[in-house]
């Protein structure tokens, strides 16, 4: 079976990081989140990737090249302008015959694709969508069904008094050529919009399929920021081989004074030539990028900073992002919420 992810939205929500790079291909862990996903469809022996790129293409394929060094034959198709998610399943998955999984981008979840393909199979389904429970799926597309698994409304970010059900769309489907067909092809077009609603009112073989573990779509900020606390925090195993010292989990070549020292749960990463200078404290969940260096005395707190940036003496960091090649001078301190584009620069004792 091939596999299509969507990879071309602008990522608004997660500006300011996505002005300069596309959201599947933002750091999570300080890898490519699209990494987390292709590591997903080869557990389950799927080889072939199509990604369906828009917003930045030339990024994809600077990352991934024809995806041998990540395991998979990985082709692309673009959209010269975007096609919304079903315009771009139609002009990707021209001339495919067969059931095709199609992944959002941005989603995160260890999805059990061969139960998924026998559910779909077994119901002799047109269309299939994975579906999870939220508490709140007004940020999401709501998808109520019979007690059977028959798909019997889709709606699109309800409002709360739509909200019917706890059940929304995962942002994981199969779909058989059939269903792709219905998609017009060469327009804007969306799945959750248009597809979706069409099959229902064509009375289509359509199921949704209940996956549970953990779940998330990292598209604002604050999820950006949420799902590295949740994988420093275990909630996802971390698949790679880092070298351990008490919470601290080193990349090659990072290096880290003798006496750092860190309070609360969680675990700090230090990524790849990443320097850390005496008299740090860590605490809580703590992301810090490849080749950043923190100065003495700096303390950082449930935040992620991104590759490159600097981060001066006794600055201190809480519950933030910090992006690519930021300079944060001394005594500088950043609060809860804060985003920091790549470049920026926070003089000496800043307060943000
Ligand atoms: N190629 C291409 N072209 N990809 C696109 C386009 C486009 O025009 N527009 C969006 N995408 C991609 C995005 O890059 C992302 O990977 C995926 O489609 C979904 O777009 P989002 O912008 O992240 O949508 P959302 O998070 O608001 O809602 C979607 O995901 C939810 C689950 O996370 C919907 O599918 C919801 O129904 C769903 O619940
Ligand atoms: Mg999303």
């Amino acid at each position: 079976m091939k596999a299509l992810i969507l990879t071309g939205g602008q990522g608004l929500r997660l500006r300011p990081f996505t002005c300069e790079t596309p959201k599947p291909l933002l750091p999570v862990a300080n890898v490519p989140f699209l990494l987390y996903q292709f590591q997903l469809l080869r557990r389950h022996g799927v080889r072939e990737v199509l990604l369906a790129t828009a917003y930045r293409p030339e990024a994809f394929r600077r990352a991934f090249g024809d995806g041998r060094k990540v395991g998979l034959r990985i082709r692309y198709a673009f959209e010269p302008s975007p096609l919304g998610t079903g315009g771009a399943v139609r002009k990707t998955a021209e001339g495919i015959d067969r059931t095709l999984l199609v992944l959002n981008g941005d989603v995160l979840n260890d999805l059990d694709v061969g139960a998924f393909l026998r559910s779909h199979r077994r119901r002799k389904a047109a269309a299939s969508i994975a579906l999870v429970r939220v508490k709140d799926p007004t940020l999401y597309g709501l998808v109520e069904t019979s007690p059977e698994g028959r798909i019997l409304r889709f709606l699109e970010k309800p409002t709360w008094d739509e909200v019917t059900c706890n059940t929304i769309n995962a942002g994981a489907y199969l779909f058989e050529p059939s269903a792709v067909a219905r998609i017009p092809p060469g327009v804007p077009y969306s799945l959750e919009r248009g597809l979706f609603p069409s099959l229902l009112e064509a009375g289509a073989p359509f199921y949704g399929f209940v996956i549970g573990g953990y779940w998330m779509d990292i598209g604002t900020v604050e999820k950006y920021l949420q799902v590295h606390l949740d994988i420093l925090g275990g909630a996802v195993p971390l698949e790679r081989a880092l070298r351990r010292r008490g919470r601290f989990l080193l990349e090659p070549g990072a290096r880290l004074a003798a006496d750092a020292a860190h309070d609360g749960e969680g675990r700090v990463l230090i990524g790849r030539g990443a320097r850390v200078a005496p008299c740090v404290q860590f605490s809580g969940s703590v992301c810090v990028g490849p080749r950043c260096a923190i100065a003495r005395g700096a303390s950082l707190a449930g935040c992620v900073v991104l590759g490159g940036s600097r981060i001066g003496e006794g600055a201190r960091l809480k519950d933030c992002v910090v992006g690519h090649r930021c300079v944060v001078e001394a005594g500088a301190s950043i609060g809860p919420g804060r985003a920091l584009g790549d470049g920026t620069v926070v003089k000496r004792f800043s307060q943000l």
